[in-house]
This record gives C-alpha cells, sequence and structure tokens, in this order.
C-alpha cells in the first residue's frame, strides 16, 4: 500500500510549527525532518514522537535525518534559512542570505528526489520560488510557494470582523508579492455570491477603506513579529492547508506564487495569483481580469521581485 510521506526542511520556529500542524491534521504517514542543526530535527521529531503516545495523534512515523530522507517523500515543504526579525520590515532584505541557503538545499534534494511537490515557504518567498524553480530542472507546476496565501487568510479575518461573518465564508484574494506590495483583488471579493459592490444592501453600515485595509494586511504580520518575536501559526496553517490539497488532489484554488509565463506581459519573475492545487502541484492557473489600481499594483509587485532577482544575479 502507498505510503505518504511529507519532508520537512528547517525546523525553525516556522518548520516545527508545520511539523505539529502535520501531525495534528493527520496529512501523511510518514513526516523526514532535516535541518543543518542536526540536533534541532532530532529534538523536533523526538518531541512530536512523544506526543503520538498520546491518542490525540495517529502512529504517525516521524524521524530526523539528512538529505537522503527526502527520497520518497510525496511533498516537501521547505522553511529553511533565517527570517527578518522584529523591527525589520522588509523580507526582501533576507534574499542574498537565503538565495545561498536555497541553493545549497535544492542541489541536495535533487540528488535523491525530482518528482515530489515542492512548497516554499523561506523569504522572499518571491525570490527562492523563482530560483528553485528555474535553475534546479524542477518540472513545472510541481514547485511552488505558499505566496500571498498568508496574506489571503489575514484579509479574510480583517474583513470577517468588518462583516461579522466566519472568514472562511469570504471569497477573495491577495495577490502579487508575499510582502509588501501585496494587494487585495477587491474585484475578487464575495460573500455568499454576492459581489463587493452589492453588499451594501445587506450591511448598510459597512463603510470598507480599502487603502486601509490592504496596508493592515500588511503590517499586521509586523504587529505579530513584533509582539512575539517571530510569525509561525498562520503561515503553518498555510502551508499545510497546500499540502492537504496535494495529497488529497483537491483541486483547491488557492493564491500561490509561481514563475509567470506571459501572464499581463510579464517573465521571468514569480508571484501570486489564484491556482488550482491537485496531486501534481499547480495544475491551472487564473490570470484573473484586472483593471486599474489592481493592474498597476500586480507590476509594481513584479517590479519589486524583479529588483531583488537582478540584484542577486538570478535573471
Ligand atoms: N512565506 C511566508 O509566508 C513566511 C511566513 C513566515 C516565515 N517565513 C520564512 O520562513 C523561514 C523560516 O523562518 P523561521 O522563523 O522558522 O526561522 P528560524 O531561524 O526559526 O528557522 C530556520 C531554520 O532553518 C535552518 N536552516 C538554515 N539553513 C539551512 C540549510 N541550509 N539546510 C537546512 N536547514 C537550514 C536553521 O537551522 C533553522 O532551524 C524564513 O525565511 C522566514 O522569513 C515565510
Amino acid at each position: 500500500m502507498k505510503i505518504h510521506k511529507l519532508a520537512i526542511i528547517g525546523l525553525g520556529h516556522v518548520g516545527s510549527e508545520v511539523l505539529t500542524k502535520a501531525v495534528a491534521t493527520n496529512i501523511a504517514s510518514e513526516i523526514a525532518c532535516i535541518d543543518i542543526k542536526e540536533n534541532v530535527a532530532y529534538g523536533e521529531a523526538l518531541d512530536i514522537c512523544h506526543s503520538i503516545s498520546s491518542t490525540l495523534n495517529r502512529n504517525i512515523k516521524v524521524y530526523s535525518g539528512g538529505f537522503e530522507t527526502v527520497k520518497d517523500a510525496d511533498v516537501i515543504i521547505c522553511a529553511a534559512g533565517p527570517s527578518i526579525l522584529p523591527g525589520q520590515y522588509e523580507r526582501l532584505a533576507l534574499a542574498k542570505e537565503n538565495v545561498k541557503v536555497i541553493t545549497d538545499i535544492m542541489t541536495e534534494v535533487v540528488k535523491y528526489n525530482t518528482d515530489a511537490i515542492f512548497i516554499m515557504i523561506t523569504n522572499p518567498l518571491d525570490v527562492t520560488t523563482y530560483l528553485a524553480a528555474t535553475k534546479f530542472g524542477w518540472k513545472e507546476g510541481r514547485l511552488f510557494g505558499t505566496g500571498t496565501t498568508l496574506e489571503t487568510l489575514r484579509f479574510k479575518y480583517i474583513l470577517s470582523k468588518h462583516f461579522n461573518v466566519n472568514p472562511q465564508d469570504i471569497q477573495g484574494y491577495m495577490l502579487g508579492e508575499h510582502g509588501n506590495t501585496a494587494f487585495p483583488a477587491w474585484s475578487t471579493v464575495s460573500i455568499a455570491g454576492v459581489p463587493l459592490d452589492k453588499l451594501s444592501q445587506y450591511y448598510p453600515d459597512v463603510v470598507l477603506d480599502h487603502e486601509a485595509i490592504k496596508k493592515q494586511v500588511v503590517k499586521t504580520a509586523y504587529d505579530v513579529m513584533d509582539a512575539k518575536g517571530w510569525t509561525n501559526t498562520g503561515i503553518a496553517a498555510g502551508a499545510i492547508r497546500l499540502a492537504q490539497a496535494v495529497f488529497y488532489d483537491e483541486k483547491a484554488v488557492l493564491p500561490v506564487s509561481k514563475v509567470l509565463h506571459g501572464e499581463y506581459g510579464l517573465e521571468d519573475v514569480a508571484l501570486s495569483l489564484p491556482s488550482v492545487i491537485g496531486k501534481d502541484g499547480v495544475e491551472k492557473r487564473f490570470a484573473i481580469p484586472l483593471e486599474g489600481q489592481e493592474l498597476e499594483d500586480l507590476h509594481r509587485s513584479a517590479n519589486c521581485i524583479k529588483e531583488v532577482l537582478r540584484t542577486c544575479n538570478l535573471i
């Protein structure tokens, strides 16, 4: 019988939370943990193995090891490399350091596995996604970044407070860069199938300040960072949601980062668009109609990411 296997690379704040959620959701029956600090991967794997004795969890096989343990993994989630720290408000500043980290990691991974679905978390997300997707021969669509999945979760949460409705029942996407230029695609927002511009008949007292909400979605990451020192819970939920969509071949529509091929006239860049996620990774992308400010915002995101790709000699 086929055993579903997940490999997690990088077991810091984010990777350890990905592991916790992977076990809690029974997403795979085998999980390999890899970190340059072998003792950290060992400790995280051992700690979670103890939780497996409790009836909360299934008897999932979790272990640590070197990069050879990515062999046979169906899904690889990469959360390796440093994060920005409280008071630092630009993920793109991590580029030089994490380009090296991801180059080292991909060089090792491809020795053992080139077929898995690879989900990138490491920042600057769109830069590391572009690097990993274009320089190591990975099959198109089978490598993508969490992208604006996290911003979209934050966006829905913020909107849910305005509309007093379950955030899961709000449709809508943040698109573009995972970072400071991410933007709400207001044209995609609806509740119960009612588009945003018609919602006022159900919510006459709700007035949305679009610009303020756009800024709030971006800033809320730094609020978490400044308050607790790192972010990990939201992104882990987003990454596991994506892995679930792959393991269950869900054809779920989620906004992930992938290399563009001429959409909106853009090439040589990765950024987030709504995408169908199934067993083959990104199976379809929606270059949804964007106009005016939204189209300008998308190009602004692309230009920011490209500038960093150029600085890192990746394009
Ligand atoms: N995409 C998103 O939405 C999102 C959200 C939060 C954090 N992040 C990013 O996730 C990454 C991890 O964040 P964190 O807070 O867990 O950082 P962290 O410093 O707590 O953990 C990073 C881990 O990576 C390991 N590592 C470093 N180089 C490695 C290598 N070559 N091979 C294997 N392991 C290696 C470190 O030993 C460490 O355990 C950062 O780049 C951060 O910016 C992304």
